[in-house]
C-alpha cells in the first residue's frame, strides 16, 4: 500500500547495523532536501500497519515534507535502538522490560496505539474447517504444547469439540498432533504463555517467556514465517502466531475459551472491552507487568498483545522535528489510522485507552507549543484532529 511512498520495509532477518549504515546516508540526503526525517522501528507483526500508517501520514497535507522510515527489526531490537538513540521512537507488541525501562536514564513515555490478537491455528481436514472452528481451553492447549496430549482423538480435545467426533471422513484414530514452536524471541509467545500461565489452572509448566521453551516432540523453528509455512504444509499441525500473519496465510484460527467460559474467535470478540475496568499505567511509569490477558467479559478474546509506542518525553532538543514527531503520534491515534487498524487484524483503542494515549502524546514537550493540540486542549474523542503542524 505504501510502495510508492518512499517507505522502507526492512526485512527482519537483515542486520540493524546495515540499516543504520544506510540511514546515515539517507539522513544526509534528506537534510539536503530540507525534509524532516524521523526514524522509528519495532515489531515485525506491526510491519504493514505502522509502515502504512506513517506512509499515509506523509501523504497528508498536514505532514508534507516529512520522511518517516520505519524499520521492522523486531520489538526488542526496536526498543534497544530507541534506548541507544538510534531510533527516535519504537513501536512494538510488548512494553519495555523493567530492566530496559530503568536503563533509559531520561524521561520516556509508553503509549498504547492498538490491540493485537494472538491466535492458535491448526491444520485439520478441509471438511472440518468448512463448517467448524477448533475450540480450545487454556488447560487443553497447555497439555498439547507440553506433550501431555499427543493425539487429535484425545478425550480432552473431543469433549470440547463434538464436531470432531461427527466428522466425515473421520480423522484416523491415534492421529498425532504435530506441534510447532519458535525458539526466537517473539511477542506471540509472550502473550500465549501468559494466557496458559493465567488460565491454565496450574497445568502450564513452561513459564511466561518471549523465548518460550518447548515440550517434547515439538518441531522448533525460527521466525513467524517458518511457523506459518510449517502449519500450511503439515496436516494435523498446530501452532500460535499473530492474527495478521495467520490471516495473510489463510490459516483458520481457533475459538479460545475466555475467562467467562465462552469460546470466542478474535474476529467475533468485542474489542471495546465493555464494562471491564482495566487500569492503565501512567505513560511515565514502568509498564513491564501490563497486559490484557484473560480479561473478563462474555465477548472478550483472551490472548492479546498491546502495540506500544515508546518515545522521549522531551523533544525540545529536536526543535521542529520534535514537533513533527509529536504530530505524527497524534496521527497514529487519529481516526484515519485507528479506523484502518482492523484491516491489519489490529483493533483500535477504546475510548479510555485513546484518552490516556492522547493525554500522553499531549504531554510531550516540544519547542513550539502551537504545533499540535493548541492551548493544551485534547481533541474531542473520535473527532478529526486539526493538526497544526506545518512544514514550510
Ligand atoms: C493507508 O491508506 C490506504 C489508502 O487510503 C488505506 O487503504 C489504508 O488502510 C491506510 N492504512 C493505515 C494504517 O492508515
Ligand atoms: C543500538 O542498539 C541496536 C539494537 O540492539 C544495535 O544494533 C546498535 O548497534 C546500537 N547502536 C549503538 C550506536 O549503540
Ligand atoms: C459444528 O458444526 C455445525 C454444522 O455442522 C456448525 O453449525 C457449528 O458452528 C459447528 N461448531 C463449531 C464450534 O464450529
Ligand atoms: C505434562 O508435561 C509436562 C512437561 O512435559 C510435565 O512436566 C508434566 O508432568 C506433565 N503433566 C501431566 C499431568 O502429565
Ligand atoms: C483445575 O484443577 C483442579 C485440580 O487439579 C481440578 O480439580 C479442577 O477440575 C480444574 N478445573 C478446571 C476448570 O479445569
Ligand atoms: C525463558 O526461556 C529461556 C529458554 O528458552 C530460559 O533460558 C529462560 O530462563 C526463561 N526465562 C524465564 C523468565 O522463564
Ligand atoms: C526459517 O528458518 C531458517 C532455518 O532456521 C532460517 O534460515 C530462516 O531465516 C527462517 N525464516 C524466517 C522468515 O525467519
Ligand atoms: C477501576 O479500577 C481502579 C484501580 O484499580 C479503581 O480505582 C476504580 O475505582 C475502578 N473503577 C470502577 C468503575 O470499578
Ligand atoms: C498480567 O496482568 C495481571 C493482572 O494485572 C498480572 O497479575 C500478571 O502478573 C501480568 N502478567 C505478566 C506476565 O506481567
Ligand atoms: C481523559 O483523560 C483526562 C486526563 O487524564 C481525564 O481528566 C478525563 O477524565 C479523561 N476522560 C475520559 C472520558 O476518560
Amino acid at each position: 500500500m505504501t510502495s510508492g511512498h518512499g517507505q522502507l520495509r526492512w526485512p527482519a532477518a537483515q542486520g540493524l547495523a546495515a540499516a543504520v549504515f544506510l540511514l546515515a546516508s539517507i539522513v544526509q540526503a534528506v537534510d539536503k532536501d530540507k525534509s524532516y526525517t524521523i526514524i522509528g522501528g519495532g515489531g515485525t507483526a506491526l510491519r504493514d500497519f505502522v509502515s502504512d500508517a506513517v506512509g499515509n501520514a506523509t501523504q497528508d497535507a498536514n505532514y508534507k515534507g516529512l520522511y518517516l522510515p520505519f524499520y521492522t527489526v523486531g520489538t526488542g531490537a526496536g526498543q534497544q535502538s530507541f534506548l541507544n538513540n538510534t531510533f527516535q521512537y519504537a513501536i512494538g507488541d510488548f512494553p519495555l522490560s523493567k530492566k530496559d525501562f530503568e536503563s533509559a536514564e531520561r524521561p520516556i513515555l509508553q503509549i498504547p496505539i492498538s490491540f493485537g490478537p494472538v491466535v492458535i491455528v491448526a491444520n485439520l481436514t478441509p471438511e472440518f474447517h468448512a463448517s467448524s472452528s477448533l475450540q480450545l481451553s487454556a488447560p487443553v492447549t497447555a497439555a498439547i504444547f507440553q506433550g501431555n496430549i499427543t493425539t487429535w482423538d484425545d478425550p480432552a480435545i473431543l469433549a470440547i469439540n463434538p464436531n470432531l467426533t461427527k466428522l466425515q471422513p473421520p480423522i484416523p484414530a491415534g492421529t498425532k498432533i504435530k506441534v510447532v514452536g519458535r525458539s526466537d524471541s517473539n511477542a506471540a509467545a509472550y502473550a500465549f504463555s501468559q494466557w496458559l500461565a493465567q488460565a491454565g489452572n496450574g497445568t502450564w509448566a513452561l513459564g511466561v517467556n518471549k523465548t518460550l521453551p518447548t515440550g517434547p516432540g515439538v518441531k522448533v523453528v525460527i521466525g513467524g514465517g517458518n511457523v506459518t509455512n510449517y502449519l500450511l504444509s503439515t496436516p494435523f499441525s498446530i501452532g500460535y502466531t499473530d492474527a495478521y500473519a495467520a490471516k495473510k496465510a489463510k490459516l483458520p484460527d481457533a475459538a479460545l475459551r475466555n475467562e467467562a467460559g465462552k469460546f470466542v474467535r478474535y474476529s467475533k470478540a468485542d474489542w471495546t472491552f465493555p464494562g471491564i475496568n482495566v487500569s492503565i499505567p501512567a505513560a511515565t511509569a514502568d509498564w513491564s507487568k501490563f497486559n490484557l490477558t484473560n480479561l473478563p467479559g462474555d465477548k472478550t478474546y483472551p490472548v492479546v498483545t498491546t502495540s506500544i509506542l515508546v518515545t522521549n518525553n522531551d523533544l525540545t532538543g529536536r526543535e521542529t522535528r520534535g514537533a513533527a514527531q509529536k504530530a505524527v503520534f497524534g496521527y497514529l491515534l487519529g481516526p484515519s489510522v485507528q479506523g484502518a487498524a482492523t484491516s491489519y487484524q489490529q483493533y483500535p483503542l477504546n475510548d479510555k485507552f485513546l484518552n490516556a494515549s492522547l493525554t500522553a502524546v499531549n504531554s510531550i514537550r516540544v519547542v513550539d507549543s502551537k504545533d499540535f493540540f493548541q492551548s493544551n486542549q485534547l481533541p474531542k474523542l473520535g473527532a478529526p484532529y486539526n493538526i497544526n503542524f506545518q512544514y514550510s
